[in-house]
């Protein structure tokens, strides 16, 4: 048998005997006859390359160590074949209780916007957004809040350093975070023509000392509906059609006079709801200096403007009683709505 032949015995009877090996004991056995250094076939090989001349030797020394090499390697691969579990899928106990995935939730401010965009687009309003920097124009002049007005002082509002940072301020002033959403209704009204019937949901900021009712920051729900003809009593019936879909049938709606100068009458408005009375928000007819800064026709078109607190109604609905809640991001807190 020259070399040739005894390399290819060497190699089919080890590849069998691997494949026939039950065991990793047995595998061992393999490896010890077919790959042993002292003795065993690998070393008789081994001498039938010292055989060869001189001139044949790196040839028959490759294809010595190609066969050398193709069994260990097929031998290393049926060792980790057997190593592993073979019980794997079998293990599995259907029957245990799983384990606990905690999901996250939406923050019961989101869950209530939501819930306000829900309601109110059954009566035809549409959602806008506006920007909570603003300028003073957008969150004064246009509102009717002239330039003297108390409104403006700057402890009362957070302006922004925009010279300190090369913004130039320009025609529509200084810039700061809005004081209301009622901004959205001028950038609404500057971009259409009536009829018009939005809401505006999102972020005010006030220099309000923080307690359990009061935040530097917090969220409204900003109405508008301009339109032939739109009156006081629609208003009424939107804001109480409203709340008593968010809170029940058993929801009783109050106007109170006031003063905004955006509207012209304005009202603080009240909710009942379980024999407690709450202010959920002022409201009124829009002004006609607000309407006419638009370049709308007081005479053709009126409207109705309503600005409410998002918190309040969560915290009426909810039973919560700090405000701070909100804000604090406690999951002990956010997870239980
Ligand atoms: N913007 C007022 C505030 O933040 C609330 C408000 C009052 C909004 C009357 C209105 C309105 O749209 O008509 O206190």
């Amino acid at each position: 048998m020259d070399h040739t032949e005894a390399f290819a015995l060497y190699e089919k009877e080890a590849l069998e005997a691997i494949a026939a090996a039950a065991d990793s004991n047995q595998l061992e056995a393999v490896r010890v006859d077919f790959l042993g250094k002292k003795k065993g076939r690998l070393k008789d090989l081994q001498s039938l390359v010292g055989k060869v001349s001189a001139e044949e030797r790196p040839v028959v020394g490759k294809l010595f160590n190609e066969v050398k090499l193709r069994v260990s390697a097929t031998l290393d691969s049926r060792k980790s074949g057997l190593d592993k579990p073979k019980t794997a899928l079998t293990s599995l106990d259907v029957t245990l209780p799983g384990a606990p995935i905690a999901f996250g939730k939406r923050h019961p401010l989101s869950q209530t916007i939501e819930d306000f965009k829900d309601i109110i687009g059954r009566f035809g309003f549409t959602v806008a957004d506006g920007p909570e920097i603003e300028d003073e124009y957008h969150n004064f002049n246009a509102l009717n809040i002239p330039n003297e007005h108390p409104a403006r002082d700057p402890l009362d509002n957070f302006y922004l350093a925009t010279a300190a940072y090369g913004i130039n301020a320009g025609d529509s002033g200084a810039r700061l975070l809005r004081s209301q959403t009622s901004t959205v209704q001028i950038r609404v009204m500057e971009q259409t023509r009536p009829p018009i019937r939005i809401v505006s949901l999102g972020r005010v900021y006030r220099p309000d000392t923080i307690d359990a009712t009061h935040s530097c920051m917090f969220h409204q729900m900003e109405g508008l509906m301009v339109g032939e003809g739109v009156t006081m009593a629609q208003l009424k019936t939107v804001l109480k059609l409203f709340a008593q879909t968010y809170l029940g049938e058993d929801v009783t709606i109050r106007f109170r006079p006031s003063f905004f100068p955006f509207t012209e009458p304005s009202v603080e408005v009240d909710m009942s709801w379980r024999d407690t009375w709450l202010e959920i928000g002022g409201a009124g007819m829009v002004d006609p200096n607000v309407l006419r800064a638009v370049g709308y026709d007081p005479d053709e078109v009126s409207g109705f403007a309503f600005g409410l607190g998002i918190e309040r109604f969560c915290m009426r609905r909810h039973n919560i009683t700090d405000i701070r809640r909100f804000y604090e991001n406690d999951v002990r807190f956010l997870a239980q709505f």
